[in-house]
This record gives structure tokens, C-alpha cells and sequence, in this order.
């Protein structure tokens, strides 16, 4: 049995989540789905970051002791996942001991190996965006690199890790391996910077008496850890480094980091450097996604622009016939097939509703309805028969067998989508086709039988594949053909041998919603 350890970013607690958050915890839970249907035992990390300034000043705005707002920020983001049916295996926050204790041994074993100093730190700093910038890159973006506001001035000691040391091997490192970053693009972005800046050594500490809330710097009182290399810990203290041995030897390297493209920085340049001077292995890759935007603009607390996806989701839920669970199948599967992986998309209700009309209920709905009906009123709601994959089915079929796993391996959902999606138009395809109601009239029952029995069993094979994407279709798709489906396995891909089937309808999967 192969292990499969994936990641996501570790999310701030002083915001509220929005779609974009959504939309990595949903990527990610596809790929530890479709790896569980696999037969790879998966490791799935998700949390929450929950250090620094930043956060500090927003629980003295909310009122409330740090340690409280915290717990409740980390509790929001646990409900979505339960909401939105995230399969993570553990839930991290850079507050918890092990974390804390992972953290401090990472500084004091990098310090042993003369990996940290103390010096003149001089920079700008932005306080939104917890981002240090040099006066170059604050003179060309007018201010904070990032958000564009104002930054501040800063000039203080403070304890450096010294990245500079290996820059040379992270770029031999990035050629020798290109699939360490994905996309391509992103790829190419860091091999870019790379070539075109020298780089400085990157400041891991802070005074305790500018920013309070943050874990002791192990070598000096005066200080705590700097948010983001605290932070990226957690991708090593999650699976236990140096703590829980057999824990950390079994699950890492970390097969696949999801991030979006707004941190690849840290992931492509801080994070490898803090492994290698650690001396762990690499992770296989990480992977950087796109961005939801509104209009032309990037989702972002920061421009006040988000979709809370609490929101949307009872609004769609209503839309839905007060179905909360085909809401939350739709968004996500609106997200992983709207856009590629690692483009850009444009959020909208419009384009939600287009999609959710068109794909989830004009096509698989319809399909599984029809399918369903026409079993109870010709056949009693039972069918059985021994046929095999009609040649109609053929080429179809084939090419979804072979193309779903090779995009899913590569986390290609909208693609593996678009492949189940022509299998039920050929099967709505075939319905018309055949013209069963004529069937019927000239009591043609052993071929109703074995029509219906093909398209149930294809309907089976579609639910099994969509179930990365929307495991609660999947699951009531298996229900209603009377088909046992726990656990989803991909070893149940093929047509079987024995075709059987005792249907019990539930309501349409996905009511059409009316378009104004
Ligand atoms: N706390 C850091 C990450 C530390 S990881 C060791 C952080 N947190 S965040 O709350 O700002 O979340 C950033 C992540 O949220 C992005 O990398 C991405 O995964 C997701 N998204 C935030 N906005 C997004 C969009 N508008 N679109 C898509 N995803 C985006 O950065």
C-alpha cells in the first residue's frame, strides 16, 4: 500500500474564509479522495496560522483575549471543512504544543549548524500583509509590494536564517528537478527570480516588545519566531519531526503541497532552504494553484471584495429545493470544473447557476432520473441481466477508463470531469436513441431489460468516478440503484459481471434553478 501525504496552506484566523480558501481545501480534498479510491493510505493536513501582529491586533479590535479569538477563528474554519465534507485526517494550529516544540528544535538545531546569526535587520514593513519589503521593491511598487499601502520604516537586531548560503543549490536543486513546482509557469516564475535576484538572508525573528504574540524565540527571551517561518513548520510538525519518529518516517516527504499562487514564494525558496539546511527530504511537489477573482480583481479580505462561501452555500441550498447537501456537491464541483487547475477563474452567480444547469441537472440529473423512472414503471424498480458493455458504450468508456486516471494523478479535475461528462451525454444520447417508450409498446421486455440494466450500470461507473468531486451524489446515486457503496473503490471501475439493480428513488439530484 503506497502512503499519500497531502497538504494545504495553514489559514488565517483574524478573517473570515472565503471561496478562495474553499476552493484549496476543496482541490485538496479531491486529490485525498481519489487516493483513497486508489487504495493509497492518505494523510490530508489542513489548519490554521494563528501568529503574529496581524492577528493580535484584530482579537484587541474584536475585544477579546488573543488566546479566545483564536480558538474561535480555528473553529470557523473547522465548520466549513465539516460543512463543505473535507476528509483532512488532522486539523493543525501553530498554537498546539508538539507544533510549538517542533518549531524550537527546528531554531536551535539550525543555529548548531551555524545556520543562524544575529544582525542589522533594515526593511519596510507592512502590517496587513505581515510582508517585509527592500526600499527597491517598495520604491516600485509605491509602497507595499503586495497591497500597495503604506509601509514602515524598520531598523532593529534581530536573528537571521541564512538562505543566501543556498541559493546555489536551490537552483541546481530547481533544474535537476522540475516537477518540485507545478505548474510550469510557476516553475519557471521561481527559476526567474532566482536568476534575476541575489538572495538576502531572511529575518526569522522579531522583538517581543513590537510584536507580542508569537512563539519564544528559542536562543534569546527578547524575541518571538517570525509568523512565516513558524508557519511553515507545520508542514513537518503535523506528521510529528523529531517527536513522533515512526510517524514522520512513514509520511514524509510530503507527496503533493497545494498552495495558491500568492505564496510560492515562501514554498519554492523559504521552504526548500529550511529542509535542506534541516537535512529532511524534499516534498515531491507543490503545487500552485490559481485565483478566484471578482471581475478583475483577486478575492481578498484585504479588498473587501469576498464571497463568504457560508453565505452561498444556503443560498444555493434554497435555490436547490433546501438541499444542502447537492449545494455543496455543486460548488465544489463548479469549482474544480469551471476553471484548470492553475489558471485563473471569475467568480459569479450567473456562471454558478449556468453550470449547475446545464451539467448537474439537464445532463447526470436527467440522466439518473429518466433512468430511475423508466426502471419502477417498466420493470418494477428491479433489474438484473448479464450484458455486457453495449458497443455504443465502447469507445466511450474506453477513453474514460484511460483518461480519468491519468488527469486525476496530475490533479486535473476539470479535465477527468469534462471525460465523465461526454460519458452521460452519450448515455442521455443513447436514451433518444433507442426509444425505449417504443420498446415498451411492442413489449419488448428482455431488451428493456438489458437497456436499462447498461444504463444503470453506466450511471454506477459515473458515480464511483464523480465521487472525489461530489461524494454525497456519489453516495446517493449508489442508494438509489440499491448498489452497496462503502468504501469507494476504483477497483469497482469496471463493468461487472453481473448486472443487478433494485431501485429506490429519492428526489431529483439537482432541480434546475430558475435563471432571474
Ligand atoms: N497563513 C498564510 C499561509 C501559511 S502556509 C504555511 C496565508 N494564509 S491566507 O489565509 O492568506 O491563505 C492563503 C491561501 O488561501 C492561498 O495560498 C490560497 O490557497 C487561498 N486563497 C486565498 N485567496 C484566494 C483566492 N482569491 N483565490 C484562490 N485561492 C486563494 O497566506
Amino acid at each position: 500500500m503506497h502512503k499519500f501525504y497531502l497538504t494545504t496552506p495553514l489559514y488565517y484566523v483574524n478573517a473570515d474564509p472565503h471561496i478562495g480558501h474553499a476552493y484549496t481545501n476543496i482541490i485538496a480534498d479531491g486529490m485525498a479522495r481519489y487516493r483513497r479510491m486508489k487504495g493509497d493510505k492518505v494523510f490530508f493536513l489542513t489548519g490554521t496560522d494563528e501568529h503574529g501582529e496581524k492577528i493580535k491586533q484584530a482579537a484587541v479590535a474584536d475585544n477579546s483575549e488573543v488566546k479566545a479569538f483564536v480558538d474561535k477563528g480555528a473553529e470557523v474554519f473547522k465548520s466549513l471543512w465539516t460543512k463543505l465534507n473535507i476528509s483532512h485526517d488532522f486539523f493543525i494550529r501553530t498554537t498546539d504544543d508538539l507544533h510549538i516544540a517542533v518549531v524550537k528544535k527546528v531554531i536551535t538545531t539550525l543555529e548548531k549548524r551555524g545556520d543562524i546569526y544575529k544582525g542589522k535587520y533594515k526593511a519596510f514593513y507592512c502590517v496587513p500583509c505581515e510582508s517585509f519589503w527592500t526600499e527597491a521593491q517598495v520604491k516600485e511598487a509605491g509602497g507595499c509590494s503586495e497591497c500597495k499601502r503604506a509601509v514602515e520604516k524598520i531598523e532593529e537586531e534581530n536573528y537571521f536564517f541564512k538562505l543566501s548560503k543556498y541559493e546555489q543549490w536551490l537552483k541546481d536543486y530547481l533544474e535537476a528537478n522540475p516537477s518540485f513546482i507545478k505548474p510550469k509557469i510557476r516553475y519557471n516564475e521561481v527559476l526567474g527570480f532566482l536568476n534575476n535576484n541575489a538572495l538576502t538572508d531572511l529575518c526569522i525573528s522579531r522583538p517581543r516588545k513590537r510584536v507580542s504574540w508569537g512563539i519564544d524565540f528559542p536562543l534569546d527571551d527578547n524575541y518571538v519566531v517570525y509568523v512565516w517561518f513558524d508557519a511553515l513548520i507545520n508542514y513537518i510538525s503535523g506528521v510529528g519531526w523529531n517527536f513522533k519518529k515512526d510517524k514522520f518516517k512513514q509520511l514524509w516527504p510530503a507527496d503533493i503541497q497545494y498552495i495558491g499562487k500568492d505564496i510560492l514564494r515562501h514554498h519554492a525558496i523559504f521552504w526548500p532552504i529550511m529542509l535542506k539546511a534541516l537535512d529532511i527530504k524534499q516534498p515531491r511537489t507543490v503545487f500552485a494553484h490559481g485565483w478566484w477573482k471578482k471581475g478583475e480583481e483577486k478575492m481578498s479580505k484585504s479588498r473587501g471584495n469576498i464571497v463568504n462561501p457560508g453565505d452561498l452555500l444556503s443560498a444555493l441550498g434554497e435555490s436547490l429545493g433546501n438541499n444542502q447537501e447537492a449545494a455543496v456537491d455543486a460548488f465544489r464541483y463548479f469549482l474544480l470544473r469551471e476553471i484548470p487547475i492553475g489558471l485563473d477563474g471569475s467568480f459569479s452567480w450567473g456562471a454558478l447557476v449556468n453550470r449547475i444547469n446545464s451539467d448537474l441537472a439537464n445532463d447526470l440529473g436527467n440522466l439518473v432520473f429518466r433512468t430511475l423512472n423508466m426502471t419502477e414503471k417498466y420493470l418494477e424498480a428491479k433489474v438484473s441481466s448479464d450484458s455486457k458493455v453495449p458497443k455504443e458504450f465502447k469507445s466511450c468508456l474506453e477513453s474514460l477508463d484511460k483518461n480519468y486516471t491519468t488527469h486525476m494523478d496530475k490533479g486535473r479535475f476539470s479535465l477527468a470531469l469534462e471525460e465523465i461528462f461526454t460519458f452521460i451525454r452519450m448515455m442521455n444520447k443513447y436514451i433518444e436513441d433507442t426509444k425505449p417508450w417504443v420498446l415498451w409498446k411492442e413489449k419488448r421486455i428482455d431488451e428493456i431489460r438489458d437497456f436499462l440494466a447498461q444504463l444503470c450500470e453506466g450511471i454506477r461507473i459515473v458515480a464511483l468516478y464523480i465521487y472525489p468531486v461530489m461524494p454525497k451524489t456519489s453516495e446517493s446515486i449508489y442508494r438509489q440503484l440499491g448498489v452497496k457503496f462503502k468504501p469507494f473503490s476504483l477497483k469497482e471501475s469496471s463493468w461487472s459481471r453481473n448486472l443487478s439493480f433494485l431501485i429506490k428513488k429519492e428526489l431529483p439530484l439537482f432541480p434546475r434553478i430558475d435563471v432571474d
